[in-house]
C-alpha cells in the first residue's frame, strides 16, 4: 500500500492515553529538569526494557514512567509532542485519556494536569489546527470509592472534558465494579466509555454497555467469541477504538499477519485503527494502520477512517464536515 495513501487519510484518534506517548527521550528530559531519577541509564536501556507478556507487564512500567511528570509545564509538553507527531500521520481530531489517579497518588495536584494538558491541547489546535477532547479514566485496579474522589475533583474542568473511561488491569475488576461512579458521571453530562474485552471476557462488554451505558467499547477483541454480542454491536453502531500494535506488544493477538481487524469490518462493526500507547507499543496511528494494511483494501481503510469520525464525540455537523 501506498504510504501517502495512509498518512494522507484525514483520520480522528480515538484511543490514546497520553502517558503513553511519553518517549523514552522525553522521560530523560523531564527527569533531568525536574531532578528525578529514573532507574535507567540510556534510552537504548528503556526502549529494550519494553517488552511485555500481557497487559499487567505493561502497567507496571507505564505507571513507573509517569513518575517523571510533575509540572504543568510537563502536561502540555507531553500533550503538544503527541499532535505535533502526529500531524505527519493525517490526524485532525483526537480524543485523548488521561489517568489523574496516576498523578494524584503522587501528590500531583489533579489542577496540574488538568490545566496542562488543556492548554497543550489549546495550543495544539491553536498552532496545528488539530481538535481534540478529554477523556479522564478511572483506574479499575483502585476502588469506586477513589473514583467518586476523583470525578469530585474534577468538578471545576467539566467543561473541558467529554467523557469518562475506563482503564488499568481488566481481569477481576468488570465494569459493574463502577455502576455507580458512571451513573454520577453520566448526571454531569459526561459521555461514558471503557476499555473491556482487551483481556477481559465477552461479559465485560456486556456490561460496559449494559451496565456503565458506554457508546464505545476501547478494544473489544474478546466480543468476537460471542456472535450474539457481536450482533449487537453491529446493531447498535457501537465503536469498537482497535490498536492493532497494542494487541501484538501485550500478546492479545499472536500475529499480526492474524489480526481481526479485517474480520470485524466483515461482520459489520464499526472498527477504528488507534495507537494506545504508542512510546511503548512502537508506533503512533499510521504504523498502526500499516501494521495491518496487508490485511486490508484501500476502501477497507476508508472505511476505517470514516469510521472513527462516526464514533468521536464531535457534533454532527462537525463529523459530517469530516466525511
Ligand atoms: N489497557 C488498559 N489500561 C491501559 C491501557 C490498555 O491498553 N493502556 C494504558 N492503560
Ligand atoms: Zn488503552
Amino acid at each position: 500500500m501506498d504510504d501517502t495513501f495512509i498518512t494522507g487519510l484525514p483520520k480522528a484518534e480515538l484511543h490514546l492515553h497520553i502517558e503513553g506517548s511519553l518517549e523514552p527521550e522525553q522521560m530523560f528530559a523531564f527527569a533531568r529538569r525536574n531532578r528525578v531519577s529514573i532507574p535507567f541509564d540510556s534510552v537504548e536501556a528503556i526502549r529494550s526494557a519494553y517488552s511485555f507478556s500481557n497487559l499487567q507487564d505493561f502497567l507496571d512500567i507505564y505507571y513507573a514512567g509517569a513518575d517523571v511528570l510533575r509540572t504543568e509545564q510537563d502536561f502540555h509538553d507531553l500533550a503538544l509532542a503527541y499532535f505535533r507527531r502526529v500531524k505527519a500521520d493525517g490526524v485532525v481530531h483526537a480524543e485523548i485519556f488521561f489517568d489523574p489517579q496516576t498523578h494524584t497518588a503522587r501528590g500531583i495536584p489533579f489542577q496540574v494536569v488538568a490545566d496542562g494538558l488543556a492548554a497543550g491541547l489549546a495550543a495544539a489546535e491553536a498552532q496545528l489546527g488539530i481538535t481534540s477532547r478529554l477523556i479522564l479514566c478511572f483506574l479499575r485496579h483502585l476502588e469506586e470509592e477513589d473514583a467518586f474522589v476523583t470525578l469530585a475533583a474534577a468538578e471545576p474542568w467539566l467543561d473541558q472534558i467529554a467523557a469518562v473511561g475506563l482503564d488499568s488491569s481488566e481481569v477481576g475488576h468488570p465494569p459493574s465494579k463502577f455502576s455507580r461512579v458512571f451513573a454520577a458521571a453520566a448526571s454531569s453530562g459526561l459521555k461514558r466509555v471503557a476499555h473491556a474485552g482487551e483481556e477481559g471476557p465477552p461479559e465485560y462488554v456486556r456490561e460496559a454497555l449494559d451496565v456503565l451505558g458506554v457508546d464505545r467499547i476501547d478494544h473489544g477483541n474478546r466480543a468476537l467469541e460471542d456472535p450474539s454480542l457481536v450482533a449487537r454491536l453491529v446493531r447498535e453502531a457501537k465503536t469498537l477504538t482497535v490498536c492493532p500494535l497494542s494487541n501484538h506488544k501485550l500478546c492479545v493477538v499472536d500475529d499480526l499477519a492474524a489480526h481481526p481487524i479485517a474480520a470485524m469490518l466483515k461482520l459489520g462493526l464499526r472498527a477504528t485503527v488507534n495507537s494506545d500507547d504508542p512510546a511503548y507499543f512502537g508506533g503512533y496511528v499510521a504504523d498502526n494502520f500499516r501494521a495491518v494494511a496487508p490485511l486490508l483494501t484501500r476502501a477497507d481503510m476508508v472505511q476505517l477512517a470514516r469510521n472513527s469520525f462516526l464514533g468521536s464525540f464531535l457534533s454532527d455537523v462537525a463529523v459530517n464536515a469530516h466525511l
